[in-house]
């Protein structure tokens, strides 16, 4: 096992609050152990662009509180080809750096498995998304926020929903994954959701709105996960709005608001956790995998399965959002 002098640490893909804690927390703990940290900005394309420079501890000072990312992200194509990786592994070779912390979600551990299977690079990841799709982790950074970020904006909502007797649908984001969309349903109070891991079609939801109003509800609201198979909140409006009279329907699209923000502190506080323990797992000889929390316990999970399968949405949650949204 070759000894690791130096890390090289950077952010990928979409961004998500916690990701600055996570570099604090990979930079100071390496620091700890005497090892040296170097910032690899904007994810892959500054890794084959050379936009490499040294982080000390104090360069990490002050952003434990800050969302989005001090070394930058990008979604790179040419780290897709092989000719693209080979740029990169040059460059970090040229900056003396001997293993990778990748903070990202799947494309971006996908990536570092190559460079692991391509140039022997040892990388371990730490889940950085707002989805919270990963296998290998209850939770991924950021997700706690965006949730308390759709939270209070659903919130919001149902206070003019009540003033004005309306059906709202909120999209929510998540790719391909509804667990923002069920944690916002049910912390929210919402009336129903639709996720893409429940089959649900729209005849279904528009006899449980129309249960909803001959229960007299005066309003409702429907947290809609986007990429979901019956279509986006605007679509799905519009043709609910043919179908029941009693309410008007509304639709908000929450967006990239989901995306910023200060991390919450059990966003901050797992950040710090996965942070500290790549950097021990990397100098224990670990590699090729990703670091998570399952029951409150840090796991190692190969990158093979935190990519290759999902993490999927606990039955009985959906079960709960449903009977509670009555
Ligand atoms: O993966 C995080 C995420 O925010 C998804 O929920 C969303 O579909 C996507 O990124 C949006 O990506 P972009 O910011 O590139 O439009």
């Amino acid at each position: 096992m070759r000894e690791i002098k130096r890390i090289g640490v950077f952010t990928s893909g979409g961004d998500a609050p916690g990701m600055n804690a996570a570099l604090r927390a990979v930079v100071r703990s390496a620091c700890h152990r005497k090892v040296l940290v170097s910032g690899i900005y904007r994810g892959y394309e500054g890794m084959i662009d050379g936009e490499i420079s040294d982080l000390s501890p104090r360069d990490v000072g002050n952003i434990i509180h800050r969302g989005g990312t001090i070394l930058k992200t990008a979604r790179s194509a040419r780290f897709m080809t092989a000719e693209g990786r080979k740029i990169a592994f040059e460059q970090l070779k040229q900056k003396h750096i001997d293993a990778l912390v990748a903070i990202g979600g799947d494309g971006t551990f996908a990536g570092a498995q190559l460079l692991y299977q391509e140039h022997g690079l040892p990388v371990i990841g730490l889940p950085g998304t707002i989805d919270n799709d990963l296998y290998g982790t209850n939770y991924s950074i950021g997700f706690d926020t965006a949730i308390n970020t759709a939270i209070d904006a659903v919130d919001k909502i149902r206070d003019t929903a009540d003033a004005h007797n309306r059906l709202f649908l909120i999209e929510v984001m998540g790719r391909h994954s509804g667990f923002i969309a069920l944690h916002t349903a049910i912390a929210s109070g919402a009336s129903a959701m639709i996720i893409p891991e429940r089959e649900l079609d729209f005849e279904w939801l528009v006899a449980d709105l129309q249960g909803t109003i001959d229960r007299k509800k005066l309003f409702g609201l429907v947290i809609v996960a986007e990429g979901n198979p019956l279509g986006s909140a605007e679509d799905l409006a519009r043709r609910l709005q043919d179908r029941i009279r009693e309410y008007e329907v509304k639709v908000t699209v929450i967006g990239h608001i989901q995306r910023g923000g200060s991390p919450t502190a059990a966003d901050r506080i797992l950040a710090s956790r996965l942070g500290h323990e790549a950097v021990e797992a990397l100098l224990a000889g670990s590699c090729d995998c990703m670091a998570g929390l399952l029951s409150d316990t840090i796991a190692l999970t190969p990158f093979g399965q935190a990519i290759g399968k999902r993490n999927l949405p606990d039955p009985e949650l959906i079960e709960l959002a449903t009977i509670l949204g009555l």
